[in-house]
């Protein structure tokens, strides 16, 4: 996620800038960049790559400023290339921004901005916006109120206005941005960590309020120019625990996060309510003329896969294979130039799933990748590559990158289904209104079921075996479940076809075995009991996931966690983060360290 620092006081503001800007760096991004006035006119220094390199070339500055704006770039609208950095500055207005513009088009077509614009981002339509209205109304707050009147979508702007100098106008909805008043002058950042040197007090804007920062302090005021008071914070973290966001391990961070990844990661690909794949360029005629789907990947994403192939084969009757990475390069597959092959890594980097995608490409495939990494190999050596917008995922045991891979995966299903005829343009919005919410179905297990998990996970760390079993869409969730929670608390967990059971693995249940049974689908929602029953009858206990509503005799289950009683297809959003929560309490109730787990990296970049 993007990155923003301001500052305007009697510091050095570029240094101020830069070194925030540094603590930034654990957000993630792609190119970096800073705007400070300097007398009567803004200068801008902005380029792709790391702080560390734009510090070298800010090095020769000789002024110095003291007010300026700062963004690190995690690319969405737009490759990474200088241009596309920020700040942007248009006439006499500076801008940097971090979120999601959804109208921009709109806006594009209504200010016929097309032949102006010399990046491909949203943000530069903002800033002409504000622009176009800054020369026709000449007040830099009546500009931005109106531009922000018309826009749809996420933002946290820090704007810059030539003839006003040593001022920063601040304004967010829905993106974090906060600020601060200090002896040192006025800060803004999109956390904190960037401002633990300056400060430990700060306020977070409230949204749609604007924060005017001068070296005697930072004012907020609503659209009619009333002065609202803000709402003061303390944080007593160190840096390091900062970049965690007060969170104690990464992990739970981004577990956290998800809801937020969710919305990042669909709403660039949604246009009129339906999947929109322009930006991709991902053509359609292919999408409808592939004969099968090939999916490649490894660990959590591969289990992505097979959450998508659930949704995918029965959606558009053709053939839909998933494949471990590790053992596609040594299978002989049966790809060709009908393949699709959807390629999916968080890192975009790991061996395996790249000795695949070479394969596939070899044998005439056409490679789709989904990739949280900007720029990472996959990336670079796929065909088209769907970014995912989830931010830097730090802990190894991967949580907001499944399910904004699956999210991904599902949009892209809608759109093929669309395509070939398989799903009307009505059905197709009320999907994608669907996995929309499926972010607030997230929150929702994030708010209800936190304290309830703990208290499993408490319990099934006294045994060294656990059991994950589900039958359909709820098999491809028990698989991922298991590999969460063995990779961070070493409990040895497997993961079962519910009707295999009984067929070998049932001789393992002992007294007290730990079994999650996961019964989110309403069609083998009573075989799924049976199983459940069955396994209790030899003693274990048993941990039913139902949808909220769903009844349940007493002798299936020992203890029911419910999710919200959504449709069928979705319930792998709320699921998930129950079974991510379950790991990561058992992994902190064991006292492990739960981002770094033994034996593992976060991205297995040898064979
Ligand atoms: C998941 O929690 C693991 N860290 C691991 O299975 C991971 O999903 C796998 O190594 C694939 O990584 P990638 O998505 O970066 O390719």
């Amino acid at each position: 996620m993007c990155g923003i620092v301001g500052y305007t006081g009697p510091l050095n503001a570029g240094e101020v800038l830069l070194n925030g800007l540094s603590l930034l760096e654990y957000r993630g991004y792609d190119s970096a960049g800073i705007a400070l006035f300097d007398d009567q006119d803004i200068s801008v220094y902005k380029q792709i790559g790391k702080v560390k390199e734009l510090k070298d070339r800010c090095a020769d500055i000789t002024d110095v400023s003291h007010c300026g704006i700062g963004h690190t770039r995690w690319a969405t609208h737009g490759g990474v290339t200088n241009v596309n950095a920020h700040p942007h500055k248009v006439g006499k207005v500076t801008l940097i921004h971090n979120g999601i513009i959804e109208n921009y088009h709109d806006l594009m077509e209504r200010y016929k901005l097309a032949s102006a614009l010399v990046s491909d981002t949203d943000t530069e339509v903002a800033a002409r916006v504000i622009e176009h209205y800054y020369q026709e109304l000449q007040d830099p707050k009546a500009a931005i109120w109106k531009t922000v009147s018309e826009l749809r979508g996420t933002f946290a702007f820090c704007v810059l206005f030539e003839d006003v100098p040593g001022v920063i106008y601040c304004i967010r909805r829905t993106s974090p941005l906060i600020a601060a008043a200090t002896p040192n002058g006025a800060f803004a950042a999109s956390d904190v960590t960037a401002l633990l040197e300056y400060t430990r007090e700060f306020f977070v804007l409230p949204e749609d309020t604007l924060a005017v920062l001068c070296p005697e302090g930072a004012f907020l005021e609503d659209a009619a120019g009333n002065a609202v008071a803000p709402e003061m914070l303390t944080v007593d973290w160190d840096v390091e625990s900062a970049k965690k966001g007060g969170y104690p391990w990464f992990m739970l961070k981004e577990i956290n996060e998800q809801p937020r990844a969710l919305q990042d990661t669909l709403l660039p690909r949604i246009e009129n309510g339906l999947p929109d794949f322009t930006e991709e360029q991902i053509p359609d005629d292919f999408l409808k003329r592939c004969k099968q789907v090939c999916i490649v990947a490894c660990g959590t994403a591969m289990y992505a896969g097979m959450v998508a192939k659930a949704l995918i084969e029965p959606l558009l009757r053709i053939p839909v294979s998933v494949h471990v990475a590790s053992e596609f390069h040594f299978s002989n597959p049966l790809v060709d130039d009908d393949t699709l092959m959807l390629v999916i890594s968080q890192s975009g980097e790991t061996i395996d799933t790249l000795d695949a995608l070479r394969l596939g490409k070899e044998m005439g495939a056409t490679i789709v990748s989904v990739v949280n990494v900007k720029g990472s190999t996959i990336a670079r050596e796929s065909d088209y590559v769907l970014y995912t917008h989830a931010g830097p995922e730090q802990a190894v045991a991967s949580t907001k990158a499944y399910t904004v891979q699956i999210a991904t995966l599902y949009l892209l299903g809608c759109r093929m289904a669309m395509v070939r005829g398989k799903m009307s343009e009505e059905d197709a919005r009320e999907f994608v209104q669907n996995l929309l919410q499926a972010s607030e179905y997230e929150q929702q297990v994030i708010e209800e079921n936190n304290d309830a998990i703990q208290e499993i996970a408490r319990h099934i760390i006294q045994f060294d075996d656990a059991y994950f079993i589900g039958r359909g869409l709820d098999y491809s969730f028990s698989l991922e479940g298991a590999l969460k929670l063995k990779e961070i608390s070493y409990i040895h967990a497997e993961a079962y076809a519910a009707g295999e059971l009984k067929h070998g693995t049932i001789a393992l249940i002992e007294e007290g075995t730990p079994v999650i049974a996961i019964a989110t689908q309403e069609p083998v929602y009573r075989e799924l009991l049976s199983n459940a029953i069955e396994v209790k009858s030899r003693g274990a206990y048993v941990i039913l996931i139902t949808k909220k509503g769903a009844h349940a005799p007493k002798k299936a289950y020992d203890v029911q966690l419910t999710i919200p009683d959504v449709d069928d297809r979705f319930t792998g959003f709320p699921t998930a983060v129950c079974l991510q929560l379950l790991a990561y309490h058992a992994s902190n109730e064991k006292g492990l360290d739960v981002d770094k787990p033994r034996n593992l990296a976060k991205s297995v970049t040898v064979r």
